[in-house]
């Protein structure tokens, strides 16, 4: 099926945003971009911390701040998240961050560059199978 969206567009804030990536102890700079129902692009990058397990990946971060600025009036639904890694490593995303997609885009693609070391669109049911959902 063609896209509904730009991948090239959603690829590019993913990549301007792993610019910005704090990531001085894994050296692994990370930028990930949604695109929600609205249209609007949101883009995030990794901020690791001393205290290693306070890290927020990229992906969390942009959907988290498309949250903060009230993203599809309040009702976030996203349609697409591209991730990518600085130095074009393989990137897939991690199982936490994949749940946070489910939640807010039961339907969503994800485009990353696998172990095929090539770009691909994946839905998010393929990722993550039965993810979790409480009734809202
Ligand atoms: N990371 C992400 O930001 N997204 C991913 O999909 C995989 C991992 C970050 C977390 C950590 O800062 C670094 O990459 C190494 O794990």
């Amino acid at each position: 099926m063609a896209a509904k969206f730009n991948q090239d567009e959603l690829l590019r804030a993913a990549q301007d945003a792993s610019a910005r990536a704090y990531a001085p102890f894994s050296k692994f700079f990370v930028g990930a971009a949604i695109l929600t129902s609205s249209g609007k692009i949101y883009s995030g990058c990794n901020v690791e911390n001393s205290s290693y397990g306070l890290t927020n990946c990229a992906e969390r971060t942009a959907i988290f701040t498309a949250i903060a600025e009230g993203a599809d009036n309040g009702k976030l639904d996203i349609q697409a998240v591209a991730v990518v890694n600085r130095d074009g490593v393989p990137c897939a995303p991690c199982g936490a961050c994949r749940q946070v997609i489910y939640e807010f885009g039961p339907n969503a693609v994800v485009i990353y560059k696998g172990k095929g070391r090539t770009v691909e669109q994946t839905p998010i049911t393929a990722l993550l199978p039965e993810g979790f959902r409480l009734e809202r």
